[in-house]
């Protein structure tokens, strides 16, 4: 079942088209990610799923609701963590996520336990009644997704959710949001401009540049679509009957020698390594190490964009854009 459906959806700023046309739907159960640059328009388009931001133009509807019109509904099925922290430090975890409740007009017995949920799941039941303002980083990151999840949502809005984050502390947060998503089957759709992040955690990506959306499939689709697998074969017995065979083999795309090392391009390389071994043992050629190495989604993110998704951050292209901005503001 479809969660969320886009269609057509811009929002612009002045001239500036921050989200410039894009379209696509959100199965229920899924982590969905928006991958793309910074000012790519990732916020944006979040935004204007959670009825925070009206769009300039185009349709979306989120849980069944349209969120031109039926923005209340919207709301109540959904939760947000936004990128700048939101959280009270002067209040504790619990106190943090007992605010929020009454909020959604959960209170007693119902939100005790809500509120006893939410931190067992984020694993900060033993921090809950210390100040926020003595959480680390990635404990006030998980203390909000708590927040985000008291009202049991249907979907779960995370910008940019391990930004700030040193890299362990990230990889604790993807095996939360995992968690959260398999536990309490939320649906989950996350913004990143990490490309590890897109590929670890989502189902589906949408990559996105410049307001637009430029591709979108699972991760191992993207990568199948580019091309193939190189399979990398270190030799330590006789290669050239090996070799031989390799090149009139038709599934082997290119072979290239070095230092060693034999590499095939080939599709699908998992599937070929049982083969290849056992025609290594035929030609006696000593296979002693195999490497499969997929391409990245990085290569994905250059094939579509001709850029690599760093390039862009912090460019003066950016910076011009920005002082643009500002002043059409
Ligand atoms: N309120 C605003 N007024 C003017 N320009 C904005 C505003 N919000 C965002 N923008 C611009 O829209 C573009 C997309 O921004 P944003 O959606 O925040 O990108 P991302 O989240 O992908 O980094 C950027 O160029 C940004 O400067
Ligand atoms: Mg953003």
């Amino acid at each position: 079942m479809k969660i969320i459906e886009v269609r057509n959806l811009s929002r612009h700023f002045g001239t500036l088209k921050a989200v410039d046309g894009i379209s696509f739907h959100v199965n229920e159960g899924e982590i969905f990610g928006l991958l793309g640059p910074n000012g790519a328009g990732k916020t944006t388009t979040i935004k204007m799923l959670t009825t925070i931001l009206r769009p300039t133009s185009g349709e979306a509807k989120v849980a069944g609701f349209d969120i031109k019109g039926n923005e209340r509904d919207v709301r109540s099925n959904i939760g947000i963590v936004f990128q700048d922290p939101s959280l009270d430090d002067e209040l504790t975890g619990r106190e943090n996520l007992e605010f929020h409740a009454i909020l959604y007009r959960i209170r007693g017995e119902q939100m005790e336990k809500k509120v006893r949920d939410v931190l067992k799941l984020v694993e900060l039941d033993d921090k809950a009644d210390v100040l926020v303002k003595n959480y680390s980083g990635g404990m006030k990151r998980r203390l909000e997704i708590a927040r985000g999840l008291i009202h049991e949502p249907k979907v779960l809005f995370l910008d940019e959710p391990t930004i700030g984050l040193d890299p362990q502390t990230r990889r604790h947060m993807w095996d939360y949001i995992k968690k959260l998503n398999q536990e309490k089957k939320t649906t989950i759709i996350l913004t990143t401009h990490y490309i590890e992040e897109a590929d670890y955690l989502c189902d589906r990506v949408a990559f996105i540049d410049h307001g637009k959306l430029v591709a979108l499939d699972t991760p191992d689709m993207l990568k199948k679509k580019l091309g193939g697998d190189i399979i990398s074969l270190q030799l330590s017995g006789q290669s050239e009957k090996f070799e031989k065979h390799m090149k009139k083999t038709k599934w082997v795309k290119t072979i290239s020698k070095h230092d060693g090392f034999i590499d095939l391009t080939v599709e699908e390389g998992e599937k070929r390594i049982p083969g290849i071994i056992m025609l290594g043992e035929k030609y006696k050629a000593s296979i002693s190490s195999v490497s499969l190495h997929k391409p990245s989604l990085e290569d994905v993110f250059i094939f579509y964009t001709g850029k690599t998704i760093r390039e862009e951050e912090g460019s003066w292209k950016d910076t011009m854009r920005a002082v643009r901005n500002a002043r059409n503001r």
